[in-house]
């Protein structure tokens, strides 16, 4: 049997055709029998129609519409008609309907695993093994349609500003991005591994040596990380690489790609240049370095705000710790047992305690009514905004502990509290960041960006003195909250990159073994060169306003790193194993 040819797609038909003979092939998205009458949802990705059969038989073979089974495939021959006026939605497919002249189905399916529809609830584990049918649903696909609207529109942007396209190596050496590489055994080279590339650092900053000028790519980077919401093990960055340039030009450059990005997807214009924001700052202000700035509840350091009654405080300060504080606005109004159970969720983000009073007109009340004097409540009042009516909290402890347990809570009590405004994009650079963070565990320094990042010119003489003061030439975009993409400046001479390298303890005979291809290119004519990845999941899950980066992947794996459609991770055959010279342990 030959396929039908369809005349239109589901979701195209309107008012405009009305009388038309059309053919169409979709899903039944659904059926309803109404005596000798049954209505039929067309689908396809293009939208749905409904579908009026009489008792008609099929065209082939004697199959009754009472045999239509939801999500199996027809073909429909039949004519366009307008709907009665009070039942039409719209005019489209909304004010029509097509009477069927004649039906075959061209494939039949089985009970389905779950509701499509989403009127019955179910599993997310069922819906991810069955992803092709998860799929199907309009809210999936249309996020895939978003998806490929946003990276052509990318592709576009980039091509007219005089970016080349240049697909780098998957299997390669290991690049350090601070993750956990994914290794391929070679087979050839007994003992050999390659490493998934967690980014293309090295090839961008090579393809600059090579003159490339200005490079991008849409690639797949791997890293075997702790999975979240934002998070999966592999995910594409739009990844690029510029010659010539300093941080101002590529951050001006990534903001007018923001901006045709949001325009062509939303038609949203973005107000650019965006603010900046040092990273102490930010650090202060909202205890993380990618803060969400669409609303309030700022974070202060409340250590030296005033008079502090509570030994516990003065001691935990002096012994180094922090004191800071937020307010939420009309917190006051919350009952002892919400309250409590703020406090719980503190404690849960690892806090020790958290403090609170309520602020009202005539003063505190609660725990942290009688631990400070006036002079402090003032400058709770100033700093903070306090309010009557407002909440005041504050914990002390570790800066990191206390910035991001606050951080946390701060997010959480706003969601809650519906204090984020919907459709609002609220777009800053982080920049100033620490060249080098200090890991306590290995007490040596590690590369807050990656080990090429250049560091300021100013700071340069302190690389080996003062190697926690220096800032780097690096700049993350963030949005709402989330990191979209990160950046820097590189360094370009192989002197610089061996003080790098030294002050990260690595020394020359293992940045030899590991980077000697880097460094040898550096000594052959390689240009001042930066450049920036976005993470571009990230970037679609905003733009369709989900938080999730699963819901704009096709085939995502779980929080676990697994598919649970093709069951990957899964058991080879031994003598696979035996080829690559490997073998399990027990
Ligand atoms: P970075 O490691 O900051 O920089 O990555 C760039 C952006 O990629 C996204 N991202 C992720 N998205 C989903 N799942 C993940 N596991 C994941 N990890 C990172 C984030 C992040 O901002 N080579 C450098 C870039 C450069 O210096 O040019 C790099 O990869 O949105």
């Amino acid at each position: 049997m030959a396929t039908p040819k369809r005349t239109h797609t589901c979701g195209e038909l309107g008012l405009q055709h009305d009388g038309a003979e059309v053919v169409l092939n979709g899903w039944v998205a659904s059926k309803r029998d109404l005596g000798g009458l049954t209505f039929v949802h067309l689908r396809d990705r293009f939208g749905a129609v409904q579908v009026v059969l009489s008792d008609l038989a099929a065209e082939h073979g004697d199959l009754t519409p009472a045999d239509i089974r939801a999500e199996s495939v027809l073909s429909i021959r039949g004519t366009v008609r307008a709907r009665p006026e009070n039942q039409r939605k719209g005019d489209g497919t909304g004010a029509i309907e097509i009477d069927a002249v004649t039906w075959q189905r061209l494939a039949g399916c089985e009970p389905l695993p779950f509701d499509l529809s989403m009127r019955t609830p179910s599993h997310e584990e069922t819906r991810l093994a069955h992803r092709y049918l998860d799929l199907r649903r309009p809210e999936l696909m249309d996020k895939l349609v978003l998806r490929h609207r946003a990276l052509q529109a990318c592709r576009r942007h980039l091509d007219a500003e005089g970016f080349l396209e240049v697909e780098t190596p998957v299997l390669t050496r290991s690049t350090p991005e601070g993750a956990r590489d994914f290794l391929v055994p070679s087979r050839i080279h007994r003992g050999g591994f390659y490493a998934l590339p967690q980014s293309p650092q090295l090839f961008k900053q090579l393809l600059m040596v090579a003159g490339a000028d200005r490079y991008m790519q849409v690639v797949r980077c791997f890293r075997d990380e702790d999975l979240r919401a934002d998070r999966q093990p592999e995910f594409t960055q739009i990844d690029l690489e510029l010659s010539f340039v300093d941080s101002d030009d590529v951050m001006s450059m990534a903001e007018r790609l923001m901006a045709a990005l949001w325009k062509e997807a939303l038609g949203v214009e973005l107000t650019t240049p965006f603010r900046r924001l040092p990273y102490a700052e930010a650090m202060e202000r909202w205890g993380c370095d990618k803060p969400d700035l669409r609303f309030g509840m700022e974070l202060a350091d409340l250590a030296t705000a005033g008079e502090i009654r509570f030994d516990f405080l003065t001691a935990s300060i002096a012994d180094g710790g922090v004191l800071k504080g937020m307010v939420l606005p009309g917190g006051a109004g919350r009952s002892r047992k919400q309250i409590d159970a703020i406090v719980d969720r503190g404690k849960q983000l690892g806090l020790g305690g958290l403090l609170w009073g309520k602020v009202t007109a005539s003063g505190w009340t609660g725990p942290a009514a009688k631990g400070f004097g006036d002079d402090f409540k003032a400058t709770v009042a100033e700093q903070l905004g306090a309010a009557d009516g407002d909440l005041f909290m504050a914990a002390t402890g570790a800066r990191t502990v206390v910035d991001t347990a606050l951080d946390r809570l701060r997010r959480e009590l706003a969601a809650e509290q519906d204090m984020i405004p919907a459709d609002a994009f609220d777009f800053c650079w982080i920049v100033d960041f620490p060249l080098l963070d200090h890991d306590e565990d290995q007490d040596r320094y590690v590369a807050t960006h990656h080990p090429f990042t250049a560091p300021v010119d100013e700071d340069l003489d302190r690389l080996e003195t003062e190697p926690g003061a220096v800032r780097a030439r690096a700049y993350d975009l963030v949005c709402n909250g989330v990191e979209l993409g990160g950046g820097s400046i590189r360094i370009h001479t192989p002197e610089l990159q061996q003080r790098m390298f030294r002050a990260l303890g690595i020394d020359e005979a293992e940045a030899a073994e590991k980077f000697g291809f880097l460094l040898k290119a550096l000594t052959y004519g390689a240009p001042p060169h930066g450049g920036i990845a976005f993470g571009f999941d990230r970037l679609v899950a905003m733009l369709s306003g989900t938080d999730a980066i699963r819901d704009v992947i096709a085939f995502p794996k779980t929080t676990s790193a697994s598919c649970l459609m093709t069951e990957a991770p899964a058991a080879v055959d031994p003598a696979q194993l035996d080829e690559l010279h490997l073998g399990l342990k027990d």
